[in-house]
């Protein structure tokens, strides 16, 4: 792990001061260490399909951010933290998605952030929902304009038509973990809501992927 900048440590601060405040119903805040841009800024760009490629790009930096890339991995262990590293204690989702017989995600990984489980770990992530992703749905390893053309493939995302898409990653609750992650994790970029704008404006525009 690479050593936080002071700046980064202050807005960790702040952060943690602004979640006192915060009201378990209101959407999460984001990271200001960790902006997204708006959809607005992309006005500037007079061709439609480069306008679409570049807010997909942007959308991109929370699709890459290690906390979607850890539960879409490319094999059927999921990986961990910021680095990415393979899941401890080791891990194999065979088929389903929930773990192995005897071993669901259920065992460790509650409804929330709340559970321990030894020491060194801060919190173990939880979600109702908790589990992995099919391999069809697998980040890992693919490029951004890759993932953008798997999304729009229905045979690749769970048959989902693009409106489907921008709902999911508006209101799906795995989606929403990414800026509540717990203890000890980074938030994905900006905010859901500022996420799933981005969403819904790269789909308005014709769901135009970036050039490999
Ligand atoms: C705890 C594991 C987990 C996390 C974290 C997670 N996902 Fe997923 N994701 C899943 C599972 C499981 C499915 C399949 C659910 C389904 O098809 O109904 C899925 C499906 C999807 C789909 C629909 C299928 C597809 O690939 O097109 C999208 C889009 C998606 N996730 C986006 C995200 C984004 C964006 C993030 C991070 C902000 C994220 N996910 C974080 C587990 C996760
Ligand atoms: C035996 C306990 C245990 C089981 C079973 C388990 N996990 Fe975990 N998992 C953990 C612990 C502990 C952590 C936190 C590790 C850390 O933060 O250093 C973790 C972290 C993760 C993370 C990392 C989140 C992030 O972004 O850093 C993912 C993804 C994950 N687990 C997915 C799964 C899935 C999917 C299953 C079921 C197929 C599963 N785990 C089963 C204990 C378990």
């Amino acid at each position: 792990m690479t050593k936080p900048s002071h700046l980064a440590l202050c807005a960790a601060v702040l952060v943690t001061a602004a979640s006192a405040t915060w009201s378990a119903t209101a959407p999460a805040p984001g990271d200001p260490a960790r902006p997204l841009r708006s959809v607005a800024s992309f006005g500037t760009i007079r061709d439609q399909a480069e306008r679409s490629a570049a807010i997909f790009a942007e959308a991109g930096k929370v699709i890459q951010s290690p906390r979607c890339l850890n539960c879409h991995p490319a094999t059927r262990t999921p990986t961990q933290g910021d680095a990415m590293r393979p899941h401890v204690p080791f891990m194999v989702s065979s088929d389903g998605n929930h773990g192995p017989k005897g071993l669901p995600c259920a065992t460790c990984h509650g409804a929330d952030n709340s559970r321990t489980f030894a020491a060194g770990i801060a919190s173990v992530p939880g979600n109702a929902h908790w589990q992995l992703a099919p391999i069809e749905m697998a980040w890992q390893g693919l490029t951004l304009p890759q993932i953008c053309e798997q999304l729009k493939d229905p045979k690749r995302n769970g048959s989902r038509s693009l409106a489907q898409i921008v709902t999911h990653m508006n209101t799906d609750h795995l989606v929403g973990w990414a800026w509540e992650p717990g203890e000890g994790r980074s938030k994905a970029p900006g905010t859901q809501a500022g996420f799933g704008a981005l969403i819904e404006a790269w789909v308005k525009t014709g769901a135009h992927c970036p050039r490999a």
